[in-house]
């Protein structure tokens, strides 16, 4: 990337998004805040319902929100309509699912270049060249996803996010339907993107053993910010996780 592409901070002010279900109100977030500068790895952790996938699909402007902003490389995504919306996401974004998403009619190739607009021309070639090989791909890259396993279709799930060059990658859950061996490998290749590309990194995670792969780790509440972790490099997973449990059990004490 060129720095001008990797000067891109992301910045979430007191969002807020409110879903109304049945005659309730669901505050899904209350007033969240984070900013993440580039070349950073932040994980978002939080009870089931916290507000976890809503705050990642509020960065990628995927929902409107209620109340504050959003605001990637000084752009408000509350000011795009639809169709500059869609463009500044592909030209900045990355998105990453625990389901892969991919289409099974198509092989892993033709997956990853999926989003590339006609502009990138002949480049988009050389760059699935790179991306394949970059995440171990080369022999498979005439496989479908239905013959590859869960951690080489995530990698081809991260080679289709990458694809555009993006300067932020976003990521929910992206370890949560692989084996411990496949999510290490998971979480080593997203560490690399940030530590020898300077990209940023916005992961979701349950787990203690996959946010301690982040530089710090915002943990959610209802909706709210509840702590901010710092994991200092260490990469100890019972560390984060009783780290974890104390923010979460000083809530409950408190
Ligand atoms: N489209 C929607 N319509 C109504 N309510 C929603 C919608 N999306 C999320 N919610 C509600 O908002 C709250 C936060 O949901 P969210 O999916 O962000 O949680 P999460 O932290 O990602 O949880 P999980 O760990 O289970 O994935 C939940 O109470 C959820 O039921
Ligand atoms: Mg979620």
């Amino acid at each position: 990337m060129t720095d001008s592409q990797s000067a891109k901070p992301l910045h979430v002010d007191n969002v807020i998004k409110t879903y109304q279900q049945g005659t309730s109100k669901v505050h899904a977030l209350d007033g969240v805040s984070l900013t993440v500068e580039p070349g950073e790895f932040v994980a978002i952790m939080g009870a089931s319902g916290s507000g976890k996938s809503t705050l990642l699909h509020a960065m990628a402007g995927l929902i409107d929100v209620d109340g504050g902003s959003v605001t990637i490389a000084g752009q408000d995504l509350s000011e795009l309509a639809d169709g500059p919306l869609t463009r500044f996401r592909r030209d900045n974004l990355g998105i990453v699912f625990q389901a892969y998403n991919l289409i099974p009619s198509l092989t892993a190739e033709a997956n990853i270049r999926l989003p590339a607009p006609k502009s990138m021309g002949r480049e988009v070639d050389a760059t699935v060249d790179q991306l394949l090989a970059r995440l171990g791909m080369t022999e498979r890259r005439t496989h479908k996803p239905g013959a590859l396993s869960g951690g080489e279709q995530q990698r081809i799930a991260i080679a289709r996010a990458l694809i555009c060059n993006p300067a932020i990658l976003l990521a929910d859950e992206p370890t949560g339907s692989l084996d411990s061996v496949s999510g290490t490998q998971i979480c080593e290749l997203l560490r690399a993107l940030v530590d020898e590309q300077h990209r940023s990194i916005v992961m979701v995670t349950h787990e203690p053993h996959v946010a301690m792969w982040a530089d710090r780790i915002c943990v959610l509440k209802d909706g709210t910010n509840l702590a901010e972790i710092q994991t200092d490099g260490t990469r100890d997973p019972q560390t984060v996780a009783r780290q974890y449990q104390e923010t979460l059990g000083g809530e409950v004490v408190a």
